[in-house]
Order: C-alpha cells, then structure tokens, then sequence
C-alpha cells in the first residue's frame, strides 16, 4: 500500500496572512491523521514563511505516525532537526523568491553539501530522503551517499499540458521509480498531485509513499481536512486494487 504524507504547510500559510493564531497546523495535523493520513509533512523554511519552530516542536510531541520533515542542507535548519529529530528528513532546494519548491535537489552540484547533510541527518537516528529530478545521476549519487529513499518530483508531470505529454512524463518518473527501486532505494514521489492526477502515480508498484499538500488544503476549505484527506486515502486504495 502506498502511504499518504499530508503537507499542512499551507494551513500555515492562511494563519500567516495574519500573523495570528488560527487556523493552527498543529490541529490540522489531528485531523488528516484521523482522516487517514500516514505521515504527517512539514517545510520549515529559512524565511520561515509558513511552518514556524513551534509549529514542528509542538507537531513533533503530538503527532502520532511518523513526521516527515522537508528541509534546506543549511545548518542552521540542519541543527534544528537534529534536536526535534523527526522520524524521517527530506532535503530539498530552497530559493527565497521562489512561490513553492521548484525542481529537484541538484545532488550532483551540491555533492559535499547533500553528503554531509545526510551523515549529520542520519547520525540522529533520522531516516532521510532526497527531493531529485527523475534523472538516472541523481538517484545514483543520493544511493552512493547513502540515502534511504529518494523522492521523485512530479511537478513536470502535474504542469503537463496535453495528453502527450502527460505520456511523456509520466514514462520519465515511472522509469526513475523503477531505476531507484532497483538501486534499493525506496521511492517517494510529490508535488503537484491532485485529485485526477495522482491516479496513475499512485497505481506504480514501486512507490512506497506520496506526499501531497495544496490539493488537499484547497479541497479542505470546502469539505473540511479529515474529509478531504479520506478521500484522498480513498483514490490511493483503489489505485493500487486495480
Ligand atoms: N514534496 C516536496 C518535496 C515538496 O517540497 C512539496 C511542496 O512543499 C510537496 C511534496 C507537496 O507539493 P504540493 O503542495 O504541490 O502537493
């Protein structure tokens, strides 16, 4: 079965419009647990933007299944999660200017930066996973450094403009799944899915786990997060049954 990771960032994001109270991520957490969710995903980003150092201290004593934590090879970011240790650690690229995570970690350009991010990671007793393009390089380094799991960027996929391309890319990230699975990797993939997208994503037998955010967010306004996330849970299920 492949597990749902709920990105609450953007729970955040509303209450940082206003810099006040709700709504409070750490809420949002109870509910898409009880919706179903099997992890639980956080981004604390340097500029701190949505998901704050509270938000991951508090999410880290009351969230029940594991937390994923997505976070720049910076140090500063770096020595926090050593110190709330959360059950698994993503890296991913961060820009200031950018609106959400654009493209994968370049494990190939960064290679002492990811290693010894990873080290220092795993050395807390964090599992740790890698945000890559689908390229046959970066899985093989983010293996060579040794990395638990790579998850493999969907985004190309999800902006896919036509049925071809839809083809296209979708042949790209399964390909890389199997790659990655086949080094021993486990595969994650994100970013951009959505309700009709994640269809086919989720039916790839190698993918073990997918973390999805804004989509589930943006139907929780009109449904409410614990419904939005079952219904989610629901599509992944049915995925895999076919
Ligand atoms: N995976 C990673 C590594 C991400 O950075 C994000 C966005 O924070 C997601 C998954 C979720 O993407 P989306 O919000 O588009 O579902």
């Amino acid at each position: 079965m492949v597990r749902l990771g709920v990105n609450i960032d953007h729970v955040a994001t509303l209450r940082q419009a206003r810099r006040g109270r709700e709504p409070d991520p750490i809420w949002a957490a109870v509910e898409a647990e009880l919706g179903g969710a099997d992890l639980i995903t956080v981004h604390l980003r340097e500029d701190r933007r949505h998901i704050q150092d509270r938000d991951l201290r508090l999410l880290r004593e009351t969230v029940k299944v594991p937390l994923n934590l997505e976070l720049a090879a910076v140090p500063e970011i770096l020595r926090i999660a050593c110190e709330v240790r959360p059950d698994q650690a993503t890296l991913v690229p961060e820009r200031r200017q950018e609106i959400t995570t654009e493209g994968g970690l370049d494990v190939v350009r960064n290679e002492r930066i990811v290693a010894d991010a990873i080290r220092q990671l795993q050395g807390h007793g964090i599992r740790v996973a890698v945000f890559i393009d689908p390229d046959p390089q970066q899985i093989e380094l983010s293996k060579a450094f040794g990395a638990e799991a790579v998850e493999i960027q969907t985004a190309r996929y999800s902006e896919a403009r036509n049925e071809a391309e839809v083809r296209e890319r979708f042949a790209e990230v399964c390909e890389s799944a199997r790659y990655a699975h086949e080094k021993g990797l486990a595969v994650h993939m994100g970013h951009g899915l959505n309700y009709h997208n994640v269809r086919q994503i989720a039916a790839i037998p190698c993918v073990q786990e997918l973390n999805i955010g804004h989509s589930i967010v943006s139907r929780a306004v009109f449904v409410g997060l614990r419904q939005a996330v079952a219904e989610m849970k629901r599509i992944l299920e049915e995925s895999r049954r076919r």
